[in-house]
């Protein structure tokens, strides 16, 4: 079992070797860092919270035509994925001010923006992954200006969708940060979603209290991280471990 070779150990997750060429387990740790390491904790079962929100949405995503790296699900903590060559970009669509947004610019977080906007950031820990613009990326090669277009097209298609899964829910989708990869096949390459989507990488604020449902709550020591990633599970409808009830997807909050 443990036999199998580890391919790159991240921050929250661990890539192993997949059983077929082409593939890798993604491996959902308890870790939750913010501020590029600078604050670092074990959180029991975020892991496995993240593993089901990320299926979940990843899943969807595919059913509807949105390419993604989401083969299917091989136990509490793991994904077996296709692998990709990852574009070396954090991509962040935002709808509502929050963190570096609102402070950079002086808005009051919380403020809806006039439109989506699209936002890259440079994959680089050492330098604290850096915003950039298109410009950067082509002119440096990180990707060229038809993968920006296709990125930029799939973001906001997984925007809309993820906007309205979480409206359904009552839940506000204020930002998120999504990385693509280019998929290989034979003469051909596209451009897939790669990655996961969580309340680690998205802020969800709850509609009617406008409590943070995310990693947030860990970035600014609110406690309660668990408990609000399990809210968003129950809330898709995701049933954890044990739990008698059979998932319904999403349920409607009043
Ligand atoms: N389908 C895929 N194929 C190859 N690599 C992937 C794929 N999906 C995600 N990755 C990469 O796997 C790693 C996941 O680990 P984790 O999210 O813990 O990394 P991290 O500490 O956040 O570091 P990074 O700054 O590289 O994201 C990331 O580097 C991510 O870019
Ligand atoms: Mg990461």
């Amino acid at each position: 079992m443990n036999r199998r070779r580890r391919v790159y150990e991240g921050k929250a997750k661990i890539l192993y070797e997949g059983p077929e060429p082409g593939t890798l387990v993604q491996h959902f740790k308890d870790d939750a860092t913010a501020f590029n390491k600078k604050k670092h904790a074990q959180i029991e079962g975020k892991g496995v919270l993240n593993n089901r929100i990320s299926e979940f949405i990843f899943q969807h995503l595919n059913d509807i035509g949105v390419p993604t790296h989401f083969i299917r699900r091989l136990n509490m903590r793991e994904q077996l994925i296709r692998e990709v060559e990852i574009i070396p970009l954090e991509v962040v669509v935002r709808n509502v001010a929050a963190g570096s947004l609102a402070q950079r610019l002086g808005m009051e977080e919380g403020t809806q923006l006039p439109r989506s906007i699209i936002e890259f950031y440079y994959k680089n820990d050492e330098l604290g992954d850096p915003m950039v613009s298109e410009e950067h990326v082509t002119a440096f090669g990180w990707a060229s200006p038809q993968e920006i277009d296709d990125i930029m097209a799939l973001a906001l298609r997984i925007n809309d969708f993820l906007t309205g899964l979480f409206l359904g829910v009552g839940i506000r989708l204020v930002d998120f940060k999504v990385e693509f990869g280019r998929l290989y096949e034979g003469e051909m390459m596209r451009i897939i979603l790669a990655d996961e989507i969580s309340p680690d990488s998205c802020r969800l604020w709850d509609i009617q209290s406008g409590d943070k449902l995310d990693k947030d709550r860990f970035r600014r020591d609110m406690g309660g991280l668990v408990e609000a990633y399990q809210e968003v599970a129950r809330r898709l409808g995701i049933m954890i471990g044990n739990e008698p009830n059979v998932p319904r997807g999403p349920v409607l909050v009043q």
